[in-house]
């Protein structure tokens, strides 16, 4: 484990740096700022990264029923989710999960098949408070509304204790106020 919680030390702003076969698994409630951060990752790198770097649960179950907030669809969209992840390790892309990866059996799934490829496999965790994830999803076009965010909340909360013990090799935690740019070794 790389870094973990707040640390005075570190600016506000700080570098990831990632080998190319790199799975980085963005961790966080609705509405935190994964999908934003993700794109940002892109825009980072000199050329820019493919949009198709970034897999998302949401638009896995848009490819699958038209409905990005269709729950009724779950397994088919993770077993999506998955499969292109998968495939893409295949071809050493460097790939970003973009799910909530509150659940620990989304983590695991993550985790294991990082492993199985030999890829680094980083987590960032978005520590961000459920009144602003509120207040930013309800400022979106796509809303989830504030009791799914109540209850990614808890499950954040399950996730920072788990985490450190799960074996990733980079964790790394994202504040409002602590950000971070990404760059490749
Ligand atoms: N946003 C913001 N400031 C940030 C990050 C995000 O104002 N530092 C805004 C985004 O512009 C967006 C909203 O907050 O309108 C939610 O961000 P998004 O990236 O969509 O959140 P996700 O974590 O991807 O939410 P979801 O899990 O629902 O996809
Ligand atoms: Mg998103």
């Amino acid at each position: 484990m790389e870094s973990m919680g707040q640390n005075e030390e570190h600016p506000a702003s700080y570098e990831i740096t990632l080998p190319q076969r790199t799975l980085l698994v963005l961790c966080g409630s609705a509405g935190c700022g994964k999908s934003t951060f993700a794109s940002q990752v892109l825009k980072q790198q000199r050329p820019p990264l493919q949009p198709t770097a970034i897999v998302s649960s949401d638009h896995c179950r848009a490819i699958i029923c038209d409905d990005e907030n269709n729950q009724q669809v779950n397994r088919d969209t993770f077993d999506l989710f998955y499969y292109i992840i998968h495939k893409r390790m295949f071809q050493n892309r460097f790939t970003i999960a973009d799910s909530t990866a509150l659940q620990l059996e989304t983590r695991q799934r993550l985790l294991g098949l990082g492993k199985r490829h030999y890829y680094t496999t980083c987590i960032l965790i978005f520590n961000i408070e459920e009144q602003l994830c509120i207040q930013r999803d309800s400022q979106r076009q796509r809303t989830v509304g504030s009791q799914v965010i109540a209850y990614h909340s808890g499950l954040l909360q399950e996730a920072m204790r788990e985490i450190p013990g799960e074996g990733w090799d980079q964790v790394h935690v994202l504040t409002a106020e602590r950000q971070a740019s990404v760059r490749f070794l």
